[in-house]
């Protein structure tokens, strides 16, 4: 059954039907044999109820005991509710807690001094008071309140979230695509494995390419770019992992060992093969950020992926799925010889309803070089900072 969205719901068009929804347990309150769940899925929140003798013994038990902020998934039938907030509940028929949360949650309802609110930060931004609403047109958004670092704890509050925003980046790189200050396109999604973060991005970069086909062509044509080379980027892309990457660039050749990241060298090898832009995945541990989730059939690697663009162009995409598992990330924290202190918010969020999510990075500039055929990367951004250049 589809997974749908509770602002779908709300809106009416589902009731009387059997839905699927899955989210975090915002609030609970028990009697008389019902359990009243308040589940939050990014979109909004909804009453669940849960009946003793109708539903399973042991789900009954299962949501009697979550904490809040355990991750859940049910399956119930909508129904109109005039007592229930937004007017709608599901009935549950069927369900489960994904990840429970491992503590009670520290952020209850009483006072705390805004102190202790920033410090517990991560967890606070799961509230539904802290968004402002506006209006967009016919319909509500909320403004987010910070981003990059912390879109992983903004997923337990929004669901799927992306920012464009300025990244910075102190790397020694004086290569002609490494800028110090550049366009990050981020995103960041809940329920989302390796797979599902591939089809976002290559849905999305063959949306970007076709949008330019269709209504650039003019521009394009000045930098000699043509239609038809545009025109193949459609999904699926094609992938390879990183040992057959590495084969295929010839390890004499590719001046790496096994594990190294592949750099611009050893991309461009590998892209002149390529005439549409393909994915990298699961590089190895070694050459990836702690986060990263290692591959359960070969921990030696990650279920990351990097999509390259062809023509000598490489890297234009960087992510993958996350570690959820508290354990199995403080272990690589240590791993890298981290300091486990310094995430301990970061830890947190496996506290309290950790899902399968992933997420990626799309660098602007790197994109537009490749469309426009660009030499260097500086001509991709009106004010380029180099490392060498910060002026004007
Ligand atoms: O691969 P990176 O370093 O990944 C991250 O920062 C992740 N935290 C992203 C995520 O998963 N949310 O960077 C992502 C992309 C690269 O693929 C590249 O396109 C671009 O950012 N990028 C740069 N672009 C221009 N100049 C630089 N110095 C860049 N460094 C990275």
């Amino acid at each position: 059954m589809q997974v749908v969205t509770v602002k779908e719901i709300l809106h009416g068009t589902l009731d009387a039907k059997q839905v699927h929804v899955r989210g975090w347990l915002q609030n609970k309150r028990t009697g008389g044999g019902i359990i009243f769940l308040q589940l939050r899925d990014g979109s909004g929140v909804i009453q669940c109820t849960l009946r003793k003798g109708k539903v399973d013994e042991k789900i009954f038990e299962e949501f009697q005991s979550a904490r809040i902020e355990s991750s859940v998934e049910l399956r119930g039938d909508v129904r109109p509710d005039p007592r229930a907030p937004g007017g709608r509940e599901i009935q549950v028929v069927d369900g489960r807690v994904v990840h429970p949360a491992l503590e009670e949650f520290p952020i209850a309802k009483q006072f705390h001094g805004p102190e202790f609110l920033l410090d517990k930060r991560h967890l606070f931004v799961r509230s539904d008071t802290t968004l402002f609403e506006v209006k967009y047109f016919d319909q509500k958004a909320y403004l987010t309140q910070s981003w990059q670092l912390y879109a992983e704890a903004l997923i337990a509050s929004v669901g799927n979230i992306y920012t464009v925003a300025p990244s910075f980046r102190a790397e020694k790189s004086r290569t002609r695509r490494h800028l110090t200050e550049y366009w990050h396109v981020e995103a960041e999604a809940p329920w989302c494995d390796l797979n599902c973060i591939i089809e976002v991005e290559e849905q999305l970069l063959s949306h970007i390419v076709a949008t330019l086909v269709e209504e650039c062509k003019t521009e394009l044509a000045m930098f000699e770019r043509k239609l038809e080379d545009l025109e193949k980027v459609k999904p699926p892309f094609e992938r390879v992992t990183y040992d057959q990457a590495f084969k295929m660039i010839g390890e004499e050749k590719s001046g790496i060992k096994w594990g190294d990241d592949l750099g611009y060298e050893q991309e461009k090898l590998l892209t002149v093969k390529f005439d549409r832009p393909f994915f990298v995945t699961h590089y190895p541990k070694k050459a990836k950020a702690f986060y990263h989730m290692p591959d359960p059939s070969n921990p030696d690697v990650t279920l990351s992926v990097d999509c390259l663009a062809p023509e000598g162009y490489g890297e234009i995409t960087g992510g993958g799925q996350r570690i959820e598992e508290y354990d199995a990330l403080l272990a690589r924290i240590r791993e890298e010889g981290l300091d486990p202190k310094s995430y301990e918010w970061y830890l947190d969020l496996r506290k309290f309803g950790s899902v399968t999510h992933s997420g990626f990075g799309l660098g602007l500039e790197r994109v537009v070089s490749w469309v426009c055929k660009l030499d260097h990367i500086r001509d991709a951004i009106a004010f380029p900072r180099l490392i060498n250049r910060i002026y004007p």
